[in-house]
């Protein structure tokens, strides 16, 4: 299945948010720990699905990978982790989305998961384009690559539990919505 942003990111917005590379970089930081985090506390929300639990750990394992490499770039430009962390604006506003069925919610977590590596992907690419300090945009754009593989895994852990036709049709619908979220955030020197 090919999943494709209904809003795209103009490139003013990466030019934008190099022009505070430290600021972003906090956030990114935060973003990989969080990320890690989500895919083991899928583990502990649902024990009984067996089939995910390697590729989620795998995932976890390279987000941490990702956080411990950002944390390297931090520590490079002469700064420290940021004691404060922000709450995403981005996923407070996806929260309506979830459906409280569990099963139905366990599929939107997986979705929602999938759609918003899409978002981060698309976003690492642009900054790799206009980062201005060489290790950064080749940090970025490898990322870019690598976040994209993470798109097609979460998608195949949803069509190990529902029929292919609920998937995509949920897909869309979040879509629809991860684009209207997108649009309406300001935009800062941060991922989302
Ligand atoms: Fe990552
Ligand atoms: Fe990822």
């Amino acid at each position: 299945m090919k999943i494709e942003l209904k809003y795209k990111t103009p490139l003013e917005w990466a030019v934008q948010a190099v022009d505070g590379i430290d600021e972003f970089l906090q956030d990114h930081a935060d973003a990989e720990r969080k990320v890690s985090n989500m895919c083991m506390s899928f583990i502990a929300k649902y024990p009984n699905r067996y089939e995910i639990i390697d590729e989620l750990t795998q995932i976890a394992v390279e987000e941490l990978l990702h956080f411990k490499q950002v944390y390297q770039l931090i520590q490079a430009r002469g700064n420290q982790l940021s004691p404060i962390f922000h709450k995403d604006p981005y996923m407070k506003l996806l929260m309506p989305i979830f459906r409280s069925d569990r099963d139905l919610l366990f599929m939107d977590r997986l979705i929602v998961a999938s759609i918003a590596e899409l978002r981060g992907s698309e976003r690492f690419g642009l900054i790799g384009k206009v980062a201005k300090d060489q290790n950064i945009a080749k940090f970025y754009t490898n990322l870019h690559l690598q976040e994209l593989e993470h798109i097609d895994s979460f998608i195949k852990m949803a069509l190990i539990y529902f029929p292919e036709n609920e998937v995509n049709k949920r897909v869309e619908e979040i879509l629809i919505k991860e684009a209207e979220v997108t649009e309406s955030l300001p935009w800062r020197c941060a991922i989302h």
